[in-house]
């Protein structure tokens, strides 16, 4: 049993409002359900992203400054790695070693087997974990890169990004750079669908939640009498996706020996995505060390990448 699961599990449906973290989402239903969304056209994150990192290469690269020394590439939550492989392209694989970051040993491995085949001549070096237990692993000594992409940070609150980007920048040093890829606040009509596709994959992403704790916790969550509901708020840039129940009912979770009432209406919050503008990321980074040395924007303004230094 995934002891930190059980606990937030048991804490956040005791608590009022009802909560589940957005990271139980990715077991491997989660993983394939999240691609199908990049894929939909509604989820303009993924190709906004993808078209700063092959119209803008070498001005990326530019600021990486990668010919001074050799480099040490970092990505956290490295996925599939179609938009980092546009820059890997791009760059001598002389001077630098690509270090992909995830808990996914799946991930990785397919991964590693993609740019064996695509750039055979990079020097990759994979890394399997909790970001901060690798990240506190490394040496300070090297010259770093660290990739953060795809709006990541977004489904942190606030406080959390915060001290994440603090913590983050306590291992780098003088020079070392964070490139980080945020969704951009802008208007409901094109947030909210990215959180409701047609297809209904958003929606079966979040209900997986439910499913996952009936298999791993034998629970018994009727899907059916649960309903997937984004939300998003042009006043504070948030969007945010519940769970909610449709009637009254019980759901017994027989491993934690506990059981939970829902009352018709009640949500359980499962996600926050948050969209950002350049005073949001100003409180973000404040304190940590980190200044914003270019802004990378698609050619809609939807997205951007920012580039930060140490100072
Ligand atoms: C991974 N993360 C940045 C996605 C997002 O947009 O918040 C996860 C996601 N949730 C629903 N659709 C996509």
């Amino acid at each position: 049993m995934n002891l930190q699961f059980a606990e937030e599990i048991i804490e956040g449906l005791s608590s009022t409002p009802k909560q589940l973290s957005s990271k139980w989402f990715y077991d491997k239903i989660g993983d394939g359900l999240f691609v199908k969304i990049m894929n939909m056209p509604e989820y303009y994150l993924t190709d906004a992203e993808y078209e700063i990192f092959s119209k803008q290469t070498s001005a990326i690269l530019d600021e990486f400054e990668v010919n001074k020394s050799q480099l040490e590439l970092y990505e956290l939550g490295a996925g599939d790695g179609t938009k980092t492989i546009q820059l890997l392209k791009a760059m001598d694989p002389k001077n630098f070693t690509y270090h992909p970051i995830d808990i996914s040993e799946n991930a990785l491995n397919q991964l590693q087997e993609r740019l064996a085949k695509e750039l055979p001549e990079v020097s990759v070096a994979p890394v399997q974990g909790e970001y901060f237990e690798v990240l506190e692993s490394l040496s300070k000594n090297e010259s770093k890169i660290i990739l953060f992409l795809g709006s990541n940070l977004g489904n942190m609150h606030d406080d959390v990004a915060k001290q994440f980007i603090k913590q983050l920048a306590e291992q780098m040093q003088a020079g070392d750079k964070l490139l980080l890829g945020l969704d951009k606040m802008k208007s409901k009509a094109i947030i909210l669908p990215a959180y409701n596709d047609k297809q209904g994959y958003t929606e079966a992403f979040n209900l997986n939640l439910l499913s996952r704790i009936n298999s791993e916790f034998d629970a018994d969550f009727n899907l059916a009498q649960f309903e997937h509901r984004p939300n998003y708020d042009e006043e504070t840039g948030i969007a945010s996706s519940a769970l909610v129940s449709k009637c009254k009912q019980t759901v017994n979770i027989k491993s934690l020996d506990r059981t939970f009432e829902f009352e018709e209406n009640e949500s359980i919050q499962t996600e926050i995505s948050r969209k950002y503008n350049l005073d949001i990321l100003e409180n973000v980074f404040a304190g940590s060390g980190l200044a914003i040395k270019k802004e990378f924007n698609d050619s809609r303004n939807y997205f951007m990448n920012v580039l930060l230094e140490k100072n």
